[in-house]
């Protein structure tokens, strides 16, 4: 395998500049495999999609984007909270259980609950070899090679990228995933790491308390680069449904705070507006992530315009891995090998 970090100064800035062809990797299958696959997705009665940290977020977005383009219920359940969901599962339901490594104990037991009661396993691994990939009924790998970072990257938008291909592939193209298309605007968006860089040198008073803001299919994302502040930068981050914003975080928000707003000109795009326009009447300081901008923001990230909303996150999370990338920089933290935490949790 593949190793070293090449030009890169750690391996977690190579993987996220190895999206740009990851993405594609990802949709490369085998006809058969995927065939059954879809057709197990197609005929379930009952959907559940299943994963820890990063894969979950992928089990968030694959259950919207599953339920719009199937019209069928997905039901996300973290892998560790798998065990108390069970009530439901039967020999109609399928278990859809998302890891890069294969490995994560509270994903393998949680498919051996289900299979227990019946239900079928469908598969989307990293390590075509792992104990995953051998406890489903089917598995699909991202082929993303290996990854060695610690904080999940190009496993992240890989397995997006293989999801909604198979969703494309059942429903005859309601997600309109393009994998060339979307490895030219992932390449793009990496063409603007430097601006990101001067972003956290330059722009950004020194942070303590970041959170990010997105409604609908943008809320995976700000679950998603919450984590990868906290993992790479030991950053304070919180991910928001911008809606619940007044049920609660709202009373957090002073001069102190950074906001990141997810907020692409899609029908989320007026109620996250009115969002921010709460949070910056409160002092924070605002980025705006977004194919259109707007004078509310104090910085700008600009995203690319894309065909179907669902499409957004596999741009929206470029800009957010680079920005805690250069945070964990800036904070003398490696990057790769964060304290505390492990590549692959085999333990419960
Ligand atoms: C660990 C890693 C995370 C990862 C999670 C799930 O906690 O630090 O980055 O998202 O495990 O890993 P998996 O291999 O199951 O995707």
């Amino acid at each position: 395998a593949d190793v070293n970090k090449g030009e890169f100064a750690h391996y977690t800035i190579k993987e996220i500049f190895e999206q740009r062809t990851s993405v594609k990797a990802a949709t490369y299958q085998e006809e058969h495999k995927i065939k059954v696959f879809c057709d197990t997705i197609a005929a379930a009665g009952n959907i559940i999609v299943t994963g820890s940290g990063t894969s979950y977020h992928t089990s968030l977005i694959t259950s919207m984007a599953g339920c719009r383009a199937l019209k069928k219920r997905f039901e996300p359940v973290m892998a560790s909270e798998f065990k108390y969901n069970m009530d439901s599962i039967d020999k109609d339901t399928v278990v859809l259980a998302i890891s890069q490594s294969g490995e994560t104990a509270d994903v393998l037991s949680a498919t051996k609950l289900a299979r227990a009661a019946g239900a079928k396993i469908l598969s989307i691994v990293n390590v075509s070899t792992s104990s995953l990939a051998r406890a489903a009924d089917v598995s699909l790998a991202i082929n993303s090679g290996p990854e060695i970072g610690v904080a999940a990257t190009k496993s992240f938008t890989g397995q997006v990228s293989l999801a909604y291909s198979v969703l494309d592939r059942i429903s005859g193209g309601r997600i309109g995933f393009d994998r060339d298309a979307v490895s030219d605007k992932i390449t793009k968006m990496l063409a603007g790491s430097a601006a990101i860089e001067r972003l956290v040198n330059v722009t950004m008073p020194k942070v303590n308390d970041i959170y990010l803001l997105g409604r609908s299919i943008h809320f995976p994302i700000a679950l998603e680069g919450a984590l990868k502040m906290k993992e790479l930068a030991y950053v304070h981050a919180e991910g928001i449904a911008a809606g619940e914003l007044k049920h609660g975080p709202l009373a957090l928000m002073d001069k102190n705070a950074v906001v990141f707003v997810l907020n692409p000109d899609d029908k989320t795009y007026g109620d996250t507006l009115s969002s921010a326009h709460e949070v910056k009447t409160r002092g924070a300081k605002i980025i705006g992530i977004s194919n259109v901008s707007n004078d509310i923001y104090d910085a700008m990230i600009e995203i690319p315009k894309m065909e179907n909303e669902l499409l957004y996150p596999l741009v929206e999370v470029i800009p957010l891995q680079l920005f805690s990338y250069y945070l964990a920089l800036r904070n003398n933290v490696d990057p790769d090998f964060p304290r505390n935490l492990a590549k692959s949790v085999t333990v419960k």
